[in-house]
């Protein structure tokens, strides 16, 4: 039974607080605003996302090589990629009360308002402050780096940024790669990290922030075939979408940006979209961007970083195909899709009540098996131990819990999403079998004990 969109966010923020997903950030100094700390069962969750894409794109094909480039570069690489100069939002205050908006969010909100009339554009002159009523300013154009100082004297000569995203490693590590690695055209690089703006609205839970991980390859290609690498790639989204984050069609949408919103130097850019319960946002983005990279950092840098094409025997500067994905905001995407409410049985088996179950695909789940022991004696926690163990040697991450009625383990391990639970009960001691417990459809049913792990290996490979 889905959760109503107008409740959701509400039900999630605090679920995810008292599972141990995320909590509020500097809480015991009062909270720091819109900054969060990923607790145990979410960076587990946000690690099974992150090393799913990284098997998949980088240890799963032979035309992708991975990367590890510093969160402060060189300054001049933001000169080169056009941040210093154009990475602005439109900002706008409220001349009564002073808070701040994106400009560009105040128009998409109008746009929705009913009565809204497409005919007549709305322009920010006509709109008010939604806070307080007040007029607006001019709109103004705030550059979102992060900046910093290396070494001891904040002067100009030292001032750095903290990297916006993570691309420009990629391409300024892109001739030692193709100096080294004895790749040839068309192959990518793909990088994990952080990635800092600062943000005039952040918001949403964690779907905004000021700091934040993303997943990206910069695949580079003969310019001839970069319209074909890109139908490739769009295909590789989608298939990570349905296969590994599992988010419905329904929820999902792949945006072809219009050439009035496209960056200048983009051919072409698709955005995925996901139906957040707060509306249909940006998940991540795909885009065509041609030699604009390479060609400013060759500019800028005085460096040769054309490849030789074996084919022709001449050097080329590649085109670059780059998909982009949200980390942080792919775990938001999870949870939404997969936070579902319906009735479970009571103990008392005369009634039913509510349940919250988190759906996550097995793969991503914080936990892959609980052992929940019946009783703390006649040798039941021994046997449960045992069984961990022999989980946990495999890789298996499991988790015994012995505290509580049984009804109110499966109510906690449906909440972190736990796909199966083992009970040892006395019947354990007799035959050397255990019931399993299917989160999902709660139907239960006896494995034998020494079979467990082979059992929860083949149920993940699936
Ligand atoms: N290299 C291209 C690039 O960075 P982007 O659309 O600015 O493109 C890519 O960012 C993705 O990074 C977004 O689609 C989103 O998933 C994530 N992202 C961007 N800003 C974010 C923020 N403030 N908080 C959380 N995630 C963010």
């Amino acid at each position: 039974m889905p959760i109503p969109a107008e409740r959701k966010m509400d039900v999630l923020v605090a679920l995810c607080k008292r599972r141990g997903f995320v909590y509020p950030d500097s809480e015991i100094y009062g909270g720091f605003a819109n900054a969060w700390d990923f607790g145990p069962y979410g960076v587990e969750l946000k690690n099974n996302i992150r090393d799913a894409w990284w098997d998949r794109f980088v240890r799963g094909r032979e035309d992708v090589v991975g990367v590890d480039t510093p969160i402060i570069q060189h300054s001049r690489i933001w000169e080169a990629s056009g941040h210093v100069q154009n990475f602005s939002d439109p900002l706008v205050e409220c001349k009564a009360c002073h808070k701040r908006f994106r400009a560009d969010h105040l128009l998409e909100a109008s746009q929705a308002e009913p009565g809204y009339d497409k005919e007549r554009p709305a322009n920010l002159r006509d709109i008010r402050c939604p806070e307080c009523g007040g007029g607006l300013t001019d709109v103004m154009h705030f550059n979102l780096m992060l900046k910093t100082f290396i070494g001891p004297k904040e002067e100009a000569s030292n001032l750095a940024y903290l990297r916006p995203e993570t691309a420009a490693g990629m391409f300024t590590a892109w001739a030692n790669i193709r100096d080294t690695m004895r790749k040839r055209l068309p192959f990518g690089i793909a990088q994990v990290g952080r990635a800092f703006r600062n943000e005039i609205t952040p918001g949403n839970f964690i779907f905004r922030l000021r700091e934040f991980e993303q997943m990206e390859i910069e695949y580079f290609v003969k310019p001839e075939d970069a319209p074909r690498a890109f139908d490739m790639w769009l295909d590789a989204y989608k298939a990570w979408v349905r296969d590994v984050l599992r988010l419905s069609d329904a929820n999902v949408q792949y945006r072809e940006i219009p050439d009035a919103e496209r960056a200048f130097y983009s051919a072409r850019s698709i955005d995925p979209e996901y139906l957040f319960p707060f509306g249909m946002k940006e998940l991540g983005g795909l885009a065509n961007r041609t030699d604009y990279d390479l060609s400013r950092h060759q500019e800028c840098s005085k460096q040769d970083l054309r490849i030789l094409d074996p084919e022709t025997n001449e050097r080329v500067l590649p085109y670059v195909i780059e998909p982009t994905w949200g980390l942080t905001r792919s775990v938001l995407a999870v949870l939404c899709e997969h936070l579902d409410e319906d009735r479970a049985p009571t103990a008392d088996k005369e009634d039913d009540e509510a349940r919250l179950v988190l759906r996550l695909p097995p793969r991503l789940a914080p936990v892959k098996a609980a052992i929940l022991p019946l009783t703390k004696k006649d040798g039941l926690p021994e046997i449960a131990r045992e069984l961990a163990t022999n989980l946990h040697r495999r890789g298996i991450v499991a988790e015994e819990d012995e505290s509580g009625s049984i009804g109110k383990r499966y109510r906690r391990q449906d909440e972190i999403g736990t796909p199966w639970c083992f009970t040892i009960d006395h019947q354990t001691t007799e035959d050397k079998t255990v019931t399993v417990r299917d989160r999902d459809g709660m139907s239960q049913s006896r494995v034998p004990l020494a079979d467990v792990p082979a059992w929860v290996m083949e149920k993940l490979s699936v």
